[in-house]
C-alpha cells in the first residue's frame, strides 16, 4: 500500500499481542470489550503526543513549581455508532473530562453505503481538539461522512483513530481527508466481497455488544 504523510501504522508488540485475542473468533463478548478499551488507551497516548498544553503554577511539599497540564476542556470524544462506543472508555482513561459527542452511522448491507442516522455533539466542538473513533475502517465510507460531518459544524482539528483498517479505506480517508491525522493500530490484507475486512475480526459492534 501507498503511504501517506497523515496515517500513522502502530508497531507496537502489545498492540499485536492484544489484537491477536481480539480477532480469536472464540474470544467472548467482556474479553473482548476489555481488549478494545486497553488497545485504545494504548493508541490515545501516541494520537495525543501533540496535544496543547498550558502552564500551571503547584505547590509541592518543598516549593513552588511550574507545571504543565491539558486544559480540561480541550479535547472531545466522538464515537461512530455503535461500535465506536467501545472505544470511549479507552479515551476517557487518559482524558477523563473530555466531553462526548455521537456520529451514529451504519452501512447499507447492499451497497455498503453509510447512512447517517444521529449527529450530536458538544457545545463549543470547533474549538476543540476532536478524536473520531471507530474500531474498524473498511471501505471508508463511514469515516469520510463522519469527519465530513464534524468538519460541516466547523471542526478544524480532528484526529481519527481505528483499530483495524483495511488497505482501502486508509487510502480513501487518506486522499479525502489530508488534513487529518490518522492513527491506525493494525493494518490487514483486504476486503471481502461483503465489504468485511481480512483476516479481520468479523462485526464489531456485534461482537461488542452480543447481537449475532
Ligand atoms: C462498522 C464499523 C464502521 C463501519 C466501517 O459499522 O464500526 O462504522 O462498519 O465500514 P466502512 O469503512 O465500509 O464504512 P456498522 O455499519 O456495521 O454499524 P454498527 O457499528 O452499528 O454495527
Ligand atoms: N465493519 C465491521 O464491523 N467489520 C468489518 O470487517 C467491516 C466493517
Amino acid at each position: 500500500m501507498k503511504t501517506y504523510p497523515n496515517v500513522y501504522i502502530f508497531d507496537h508488540p502489545l498492540i499485536k499481542h492484544k489484537v491477536s485475542i481480539l480477532r480469536d473468533k472464540n474470544t467472548g463478548m467482556k474479553e473482548f470489550r476489555e481488549l478494545i478499551e486497553e488497545i485504545t488507551t494504548i493508541m490515545t497516548y501516541e494520537s495525543m503526543k501533540d496535544v496543547e498544553l498550558v502552564p500551571v503554577e503547584v505547590e509541592t511539599p518543598l516549593e513552588k513549581t511550574v507545571q504543565y497540564r491539558v486544559p480540561e476542556e480541550s479535547v472531545a470524544i466522538v464515537p461512530i455508532l455503535r461500535a465506536g462506543l467501545g472505544m470511549v472508555n479507552g479515551v476517557h482513561r487518559v482524558f477523563p473530562t473530555a466531553r462526548v459527542g455521537h456520529i451514529g452511522m451504519y452501512r447499507d448491507e447492499e451497497t455498503l453505503e453509510p447512512r447517517e442516522y444521529y449527529c450530536k455533539l458538544p457545545d463549543g466542538i470547533e474549538q476543540k481538539t476532536v478524536l473520531l473513533v471507530d474500531p474498524m475502517l473498511a471501505t471508508g465510507g463511514s469515516a469520510c461522512d463522519a469527519l465530513e460531518a464534524l468538519k460541516k459544524r466547523g471542526c478544524g482539528n480532528i484526529k481519527f483513530m481505528c483499530i483495524i483498517a483495511a488497505p482501502e479505506g486508509i487510502e480513501a480517508v487518506a486522499k479525502a481527508h489530508p488534513d487529518v491525522s490518522v492513527y491506525v493500530s493494525t493494518l490487514d490484507r483486504c476486503l471481502n466481497s461483503h465489504g468485511y475486512i481480512l483476516p479481520g475480526l468479523g462485526d464489531a459492534g456485534d461482537r461488542l455488544y452480543g447481537t449475532k
